[in-house]
């Protein structure tokens, strides 16, 4: 029986015959833990859909697997991800007035500007993460909280150490960088927000300034504030690296969907949509029963923690033509890579436009380039994707 807990040594650098294997014979995996692992696309998209029967807070799950009154506890149960109304919905709608088509639309100039920038500036022998697709998400975010840019050094290893302790086992290793790196976060917002309440930015644009002012219920706690800011930057971040760099990856792979594209650049659109079907940064999610449930024939007790996997569910055969196969032209692809339901995700189109943008132009730009065999995947299962990616261009 495949245990999420204790997957086999490959799972993380190639998880994919693995989902093939359980969407064929196991579509829905008892856990030695009690939980579930579902798989099948159906079952996703109910699941995210029903916020009566399956909820999104994770304090039962994440007590014991952090310690209650730890940082990471602290933060992963106060963030709108993971918690259900009324605090997710104020802080979503307090989010999303932020990024709105016309703001996204004022964001795009600024964003093409800062790629073709990167891009002049690329060695020959590029790290396409660190020199690249990182850099890009990590300035984008940065403006939409305005963070000053000369202070968004540590905001990666912050990111990469909070949302790597949401991974299935921990060791206590990523269990205290996690802890370490959600105090210094804390510190750093504690001080931004006092500088950004003396002095506010405008709240058409600035997500913080949006957050400090709250809204007609009244503002957030301090306590929230803090942790809903280092979640958009953490979720748009990493991910959003992802994407670029599997994009990339899977392009340079793939040479006849990457002359297709570079003779038709309008392929950019379905082909973003096809690198996040078959890479989806974001593999797995999760959600808690509220009562008995019955899935894939086996009755499931309330209470229960669900690991919905994306990555499996975007490659189901009976959702997707030819599943395994890479096609920039696939439509439709009703992937779920952002999820769905009211928890779908909240920077989507920004995250697209990146992806897109970044992409293109850098096809453009270095239509030869090469990845060099030394690749490092990323070693993780709830986020997919590269730490270094050598290439020459
Ligand atoms: C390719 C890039 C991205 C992917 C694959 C991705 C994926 C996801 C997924 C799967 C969820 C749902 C989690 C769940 O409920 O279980 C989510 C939620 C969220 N994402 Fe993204 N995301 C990306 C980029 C971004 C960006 C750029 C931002 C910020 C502007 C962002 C902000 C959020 C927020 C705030 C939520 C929480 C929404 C809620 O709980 O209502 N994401 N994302």
């Amino acid at each position: 029986m495949f245990n999420l807990a204790n997957p086999p040594a490959d799972f993380t650098q190639n998880p994919f015959p693995y989902y093939d294997e359980l969407l064929a014979n196991s579509p829905v995996t008892p856990q030695p833990d009690g939980s579930f692992l579902i798989t099948k696309h159906a079952d996703l998209n109910a699941i995210y859909r029903d916020t009566d029967l399956y909820i999104s807070d994770k304090k039962q799950a994440f007590a014991p697997k952090f310690g209650t009154g730890t940082p990471l506890y602290e933060h992963h149960t106060t963030s709108l991800v993971f918690n259900d109304p009324p605090l997710h919905t104020r802080v979503r709608r307090i989010m999303t007035g932020a990024l709105t088509p016309k703001a996204l639309a004022r964001m795009e100039p600024g964003l093409i500007a800062a790629v073709d920038m990167l891009l002049d500036q690329m060695p020959q022998a590029p790290d396409l993460i660190e020199d690249f697709a990182s850099v890009i998400p990590i300035q984008i975010i940065g403006n939409l909280l305005d963070i000053p840019t000369s202070e968004r050094g540590p905001l990666r290893d912050w990111s990469l150490a909070i949302l790597g302790a949401l991974e299935p086992t921990l060791t206590d290793v990523q269990l205290a960088k996690g802890h370490t790196a959600v105090s210094e976060f804390k510190l750093y917002l504690q001080d931004l927000i006092a500088r950004r309440c003396a002095n506010p930015g405008d709240p058409e644009t600035d997500v913080l300034t949006r957050l400090i002012n709250g809204d007609a219920s009244g503002q957030l706690s301090e306590i929230e504030l803090i942790h809903n800011c280092i979640f958009i930057l953490n979720a748009g971040h990493e991910t959003t690296t992802n994407l670029i760099g599997s994009g990339l990856a899977l392009l340079h792979d793939n040479p006849a969907q990457k002359s297709l594209l570079q003779n038709d650049l309008t392929l950019i659109n379905t082909g973003t949509e096809e690198i996040l079907r078959l890479r989806s940064p974001n593999q797995f999610g999760n959600r808690e029963t509220t009562a008995e449930v019955t899935i894939g024939g086996h009755k499931i007790p309330p209470r229960t923690n669900l690991h919905l996997c994306i990555g499996a569910a975007n490659r189901d055969p009976e959702v997707f033509d030819n599943p395994t196969q890479f096609d920039i032209t696939r439509q439709p692809n009703r992937h779920l890579a952002f999820a769905g339901g009211p928890h779908v995700c909240v920077g989507l189109t920004l995250a697209r436009m990146e992806g897109r943008i970044a992409i293109q132009r850098f096809l453009t730009r270095y239509p030869n380039y090469q990845l060099s065999d030394d690749r490092t995947p990323g070693g993780r299962i709830r986020f997919h994707g590269y730490t270094h990616l050598p290439a020459t261009i």
